[in-house]
């Protein structure tokens, strides 16, 4: 059979409201046109994020049940550490409340002010934390992702040369760490390749700099590299994602992507005097090391996640579904990042409304007008949400793991060719309120 299925059935279902578009006006309107400040109530798809938003699965629900919650020593944390140690191999697991805990943990250890980290491209929770400490975080993702509409297959990997010129310049031991995002969520969700990884490995190895991951959508990345890198056809993706592990000394990971959960996270590493010190901040804000921030039932929930996102028939559907959704809308003219990342689709909001500046933000132009014309919160990845650092102005459609279908994703399709077919009359917005660290959580709009 050609057609690729959702592989699971649906036993619970949650009801959808739908609103008029005349309600939708007011309402953005009264939350200053920033998406994150409207109910989720008054949405009817929600695709602002993949993070936290999965539909867990009958033996997610069944394990939750048999959470152990004893301060120390759980049978549920045993379980958590054994499933990460399978995947990742690393020494010590610390478990953590969700993914920037686990960031803020490792760069408080490691880094200090006026030291660089580099990565392909930092996610904003990420290049925040590193900044707290006094580092800088510096983004060299390849030259290639800078061409959104070049079709190749690892744009998220990391550019080596500047890689090693950065070491030159800097000095070994202004390096505390290198970093690799897999996918690369902030470069449009795609792939770093495991020759990429390699070279990473190999250079962070001959100047003795630790190298950790971001591990947040692995096994989306171990798919990638299954279907794109010549020789890994016939591994699985669980052999890809150990061996993606092993080239770098830990990770961090948030659990609210690849392990379908709605809270969690860890951090790795191979260093046993590093994982004290981690230990005892994790002591300090997230709680004992055998939670960690997180409720018995939660690490239960995580260790049955791990093994079921690399099942090949869920990744192959989820990729496959991705993949549709920005197929049919670049078919229709719309400019996407090419080719479809794994866990979203971004649409290249300054190609597609050129007439918008990018100092008036396109992208935000554009998801204002998609929730009001079909009720669908996408997120703006660009000036509003990096500033003077962002590379490209991008709309991400977020697609949260096994809870749409594929009913859902043509009426997105049809909402955004519906935009699209009347983009010239879309208009820039200023900013008028801008509080904060993380602005775009935040600030409000006035269209221009
Ligand atoms: N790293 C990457 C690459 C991420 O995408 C995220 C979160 C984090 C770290 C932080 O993890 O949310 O568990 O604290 N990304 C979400 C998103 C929020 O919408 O892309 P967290």
């Amino acid at each position: 059979m050609k057609t690729i299925i959702e592989p699971f059935r649906i036993k619970s279902v949650e009801p959808l409201r739908k609103r008029t578009p005349e309600e939708r006006a007011v309402l953005i309107e009264r939350a200053g046109f920033n998406l994150f400040l409207l109910n989720a109530e008054d949405i009817l798809i929600d695709l602002l994020t993949d993070s936290g938003t999965s539909a867990m699965s009958t033996q997610q629900w069944a394990a939750m049940m048999r959470g152990d919650e004893s301060y120390a020593g759980s049978e549920s944390f045993l379980r958590f550490k054994r499933a990460v140690e399978e995947l990742t191999g690393y020494r010590h697991v610390i478990p953590t409340h969700q993914g920037r805990a686990a960031e803020r943990i490792l760069f408080s250890v490691m880094c200090r002010s006026g030291q660089v980290v580099p990565n392909n491209n930092h996610f904003d929770t990420t290049r925040a934390n590193i900044e707290f400490t006094g580092a800088r975080a510096v983004d060299l993702v390849n030259a290639e992702a800078a061409d959104t509409q070049a079709p190749l297959p690892f744009k998220g990997d990391l550019d080596l040369d500047a890689l090693e010129a950065l070491i030159a310049t800097e000095g070994r031991e202004r390096i505390p760490l290198i970093l690799c995002t897999v996918t690369n969520n902030s470069g449009g969700g795609q792939p770093v390749s495991m020759a990429n990884l390699e070279g990473i490995s190999r250079i962070a190895r001959r100047h003795s700099i630790p190298f950790y991951l971001d591990a947040c959508r692995f096994a989306e990345n171990a798919w990638f590299i299954r279907e794109r890198e010549p020789g890994y056809g016939k591994s699985t993706a669980r052999e890809i994602a150990r061996r993606m592990f092993s080239l770098a000394d830990g990770c961090t990971f948030s659990a609210k992507k690849d392990a379908f959960a709605n809270i969690g996270g860890f951090l790795c590493t191979n260093d046993d005097a590093l994982a004290r010190q981690e230990k005892d901040l994790l002591i300090l804000t997230e709680g004992f090391p055998t939670y960690g921030g997180l409720a018995g039932r939660d690490l239960e929930a995580i260790a049955a996640g791990l093994h079921e996102v690399l099942e090949a028939d869920y990744l192959e559907y989820r990729i496959a579904s991705t993949g549709y959704l920005g197929r049919h809308i670049a078919s229709g003219g719309v400019p996407i990042v090419e080719p479809p990342g794994g866990h979203a689709i971004y649409i290249d909001a300054a190609r597609m409304l050129p007439h918008i500046p990018r100092h008036e933000f396109p992208a935000q132009s554009l998801a204002v007008e998609l929730y009001r014309h079909a009720g669908i919160r996408s997120v703006e990845i660009g000036s509003v949400m990096f500033g003077e650092n962002a590379k490209h102005e991008l709309l991400r459609l977020a697609i949260p793991r096994r809870v749409y279908t594929q009913s859902h994703i043509d009426y997105v399709v049809e909402a955004i060719l519906e935009v699209a077919a009347r983009k010239e009359t879309l208009r820039g917005y200023r900013i008028t309120q801008q509080p904060g660290f993380l602005r775009h959580f935040s600030c409000r709009f006035e269209p221009i």
